[in-house]
């Protein structure tokens, strides 16, 4: 079992990483909750015991069910159960579950204790790790949301066994991305250390920016593009595989842009293609439709906004050109 320390001061936790990590759940609990409340999906296999009193709280499947009304109905039904500020609550599955069970633990009572048994691998390098949480409007995606960090998060590496193909796909894009951000030679690493050195890596970038006022933003390498992609697709292609295209785009553009050699860019395809993961922008999209998706990025703050590879590695780069950005689309259609 490997054990990684999230350090945020009095609100620092553990990451349990590891073949049936889900056993360790109970010694994460606050001492002082008397009662669990459970919230997952139906589908999600893995059991957990929180080593007292426990009630489970399925949600909905699918985007459609990260809404405020699953956090209302949630916390109603915590609330008819009597559940105090003093308890609990643990959301066991992907991201969509921890994300809303962290954000329903976020509110209920102005906030009370969480913890998440992360069962994909999207989840557990990802999405369990950092305290965002959150839900959809119609307006966009994770539009009302809050930060609020676990007590502790169990990466149980049994799960992944029985991840469908293209969800497993969809971690494994997120996972290429920790290559770049100092994760160094990731492939000669099992299964469990890999996703515990992805782990370790967010893990430091979040204790040192908690609140994404700089830095953590490198995590969203490859989103830029990646999320472009998802909403011209209509969210066809997976987050990961949008990511892994979005991740040789940024490499081509760090390289028009004088950043990095063709030597790194060739990595990136390397990593992506070692991964099995598409690395060509879907037909159906056009560059203008790109465009306009990149200018109204949320997380832009001075014109196009990218995370880029460099000399002083990947960091986040304001006002790129437009055009340079429009050039480098077409090294994204071909394959090479
Ligand atoms: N998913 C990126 C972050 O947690 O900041």
């Amino acid at each position: 079992m490997i054990t990684v320390p999230v350090s945020l001061g009095d609100r620092s936790y553990d990451v349990v990483v590891g073949r049936g990590a889900r056993h360790q759940l109970a010694s994460l609990v606050p001492e002082r909750a008397k009662r669990v409340a459970i919230v997952t999906q139906v589908g999600v296999e893995l059991e957990v015991d929180p080593g007292v009193e426990h009630r489970v709280f399925t949600i909905g499947d699918g985007e459609s069910a990260k809404t405020l009304t699953t956090v209302e109905d949630l916390c109603r039904r915590f609330a008819d159960w009597g559940l105090t500020r003093a308890d609990a609550v643990v959301g066991v599955g992907g991201g969509l579950v921890t994300d809303v069970a962290g954000f329903a633990a976020a509110v209920y009572h102005r906030g009370i204790p969480v913890l998440h048994v992360s069962t994909t691998l999207l989840g557990q390098i990802d999405a369990a790790i950092g305290g965002k949480t959150g839900v959809n409007l119609p307006e966009g995606k994770n539009l009302v949301g809050a930060f609020w960090q676990p007590s502790g998060v169990i990466c149980d590496i049994d799960a992944l066994d029985t991840l469908p193909a293209r969800e497993m796909r969809s971690g494994l894009g997120e996972l290429a991305k920790y290559h770049f951000l100092g994760g160094g030679n990731l492939d000669a690493l099992d299964i469990d250390e890999r996703v515990a050195r992805c782990v370790e890596i967010k893990a430091e970038v979040v204790g040192g920016d908690e609140r994404e006022s700089g830095r953590r933003a490198i995590l969203n390498y490859g989103h830029t593009l990646g999320h472009a992609i998802e909403v011209a697709t209509d969210f066809d292609l997976r987050h990961g595989e949008a990511v892994a295209i979005g991740l040789v785009y940024a490499a081509e553009l760090a390289h028009r842009l004088g950043r990095i050699d063709t030597d790194r860019v060739a990595e990136h395809r390397r990593v992506i293609a070692a991964y099995d993961l598409p690395m060509r922008l879907p037909d159906t999209i056009g560059d203008d439709d790109l465009m306009d998706l990149l200018a109204r990025d949320k997380k832009a703050l001075d014109g196009l906004t990218f995370v880029l590879d460099g000399p002083a590695g990947v960091e986040v780069v304001t006002d790129v050109d437009p055009e340079v950005v429009r050039d480098a689309l077409p090294a994204v259609r071909s394959s090479r």
